[in-house]
């Protein structure tokens, strides 16, 4: 097939580069030149595992190109639109600007026949009113809703091995036909391992999405709840995730308590999906999502105040070793991040903040330049008065505590990942904070 991907973000550019990874013919298109001139180097504009051996490998076979000139789409038969979609400066809402945008640059360059693919995470409703910007603007092209499931650190794999496809198709029998053939075309070879596809209309295929991410977002404050109770009554969210994890009904996953759930996608796709349902006069059938946002943000300030606390409530000119800044593991990726969130709050404390993270230092520094960025490990934990465990990358998560105890001023953890073993930083002198655990030390 010959493809084209609107927008080469985290989203877009990994799509392209497993499409070309498929046999594809494909071109990825960006505004942003100097996002192109990268991708076309072979270099990932951002962390994201196996993308830069996947961008040479297809950039090699020679078919897959980039270019920040829309008509390159001309060539292309199927068009994937994989703008982002962030949340409104001051409004729940999700932004379509780019959405928009990306489909009126395409029209001019559309043939009759043509697959527009939706990838975006759009409110639901989108898909109709793009539709029929299409049918004014290029009639004969037909739209399919295609959302993507991907997460970041393991997008090159869910790209290329899907767990599920969906694809929400038009009303029209003929058009609905046409855009099958081609998404079964596309997914080819996932198809031919059983992946399951879905195959439904618009709307059911745009709240699929938002509703995985909300409920995700659910279990994950669920389990923070949890915690909340655990802290008031001396019990171990951690042991309490793994007895109700047992449970196939529920399972463990995404059960980890902690300093809760950030990126970009997430924390937005929640609030959008609150806003739209507000629009829909259902307003009430997801409140509970005020309530999972308000859970998961009342965590950050607990780790807050969990380093005020073992600072005896002076936090001021203390130095607070912050380890972990991208939202997660495996990603550079700092949006809406909890772990730059309790960096910058403790800096507005009066702390002396000093905050590392293997790749998102860079992002995190456009963000906030007045925080004090180490790349080194050994220079963040030098001294300090308290140590903060906020992304729970490898290379924290399995730090020695006798080690580490020689270096720093005083043994004070806060745990924001509860990804220590309580028992053995205290047999190594350590005062321990987790979040939902029983406190040791001091
Ligand atoms: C998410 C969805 O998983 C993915 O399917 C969708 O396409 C995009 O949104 P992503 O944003 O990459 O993917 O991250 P995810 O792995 O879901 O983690 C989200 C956040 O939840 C992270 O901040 C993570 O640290 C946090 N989390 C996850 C927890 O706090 N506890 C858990 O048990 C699991």
């Amino acid at each position: 097939m010959r493809i084209s991907v609107i927008g080469c973000g985290y989203l877009g550019a990994v799509h392209a580069a497993a499409m070309a990874s498929l046999g594809h013919e494909v071109v990825g298109i960006d505004v942003d030149e100097a996002k192109i001139e990268a991708l076309r180097a072979g270099i990932a504009p951002f962390h994201e595992p196996g993308l830069p051996e996947l961008l040479t490998e297809a950039g090699a076979t020679g078919r897959l190109r980039f270019s920040s000139d829309i008509a390159a789409a001309a060539e292309a038969t199927v068009h994937f639109i994989a703008v982002g979609t962030p949340q409104v400066r001051g409004s729940n809402a999700a932004d379509l600007t780019y959405v928009d945008a990306a489909l009126a640059d395409l029209l001019p360059h559309l043939a009759p026949g043509d697959v527009v693919v939706g990838k975006s995470t759009v409110p639901v409703g989108t898909a109709a009113r793009m539709q029929d910007v299409l049918a004014e603007g290029a009639p004969g092209a037909i739209l399919a809703w295609n959302p993507e499931f991907l997460r970041e650190g393991f997008a090159v794999k869910d790209s290329l091995t899907p767990d599920r496809i969906v694809v929400g198709l038009p009303r029209d029998a003929d058009a609905a036909a046409t855009a099958e053939a081609a998404m079964r075309e596309v997914y080819a070879d996932a198809l031919a391992t059983d992946t399951p596809l879905v195959l439904t209309d618009f709307a059911t295929a745009e709240l699929v999405k938002v509703a995985a991410n909300a409920f995700l977002a659910t279990k994950i404050s669920f389990i923070n709840a949890m915690a909340e109770i655990a802290e008031a009554t001396d019990a171990d969210v951690t042991q309490l995730a793994d007895a109700i994890g047992f449970d196939a009904r529920i399972g463990r996953r995404f059960l980890g308590a902690g300093v809760g759930f950030g990126g970009g996608c997430l924390p937005k796709d929640i609030r959008g999906f609150i806003a739209r349902a507000e629009e829909l006069g259902r307003a009430e059938s997801v409140a509970f999502l005020k309530e999972v946002d308000a859970i998961n943000l009342r965590r950050r300030q607990k780790v807050v105040d969990h380093v005020v606390d073992l600072l005896d409530g002076e936090p001021f000119g203390k130095k607070v070793a912050v380890l972990g800044l991208a939202f997660k593991p495996h990603s550079d990726d700092v949006r809406d991040s909890p772990a730059l969130d309790v960096a910058v709050r403790l800096k507005g404390l009066g702390a002396d903040v000093r905050a590392t993270d293997p790749y998102a230092i860079p992002n995190a520094r456009r963000l906030h330049p007045q925080l004090d960025f180490r790349e080194s490990f050994d220079d963040t934990v030098a001294d300090a008065d308290v140590v903060v465990l906020v992304t729970e990358w490898d290379e924290y998560r399995y730090l020695d505590p006798g080690a580490l105890g020689e270096v720093v001023a005083q043994r004070r953890v806060v745990d924001g990942r509860n990804s220590y073993d309580p028992a053995a930083w205290h047999a190594a002198g350590w005062t321990y904070r987790g979040l939902g655990r029983p406190q040791l030390g001091e």
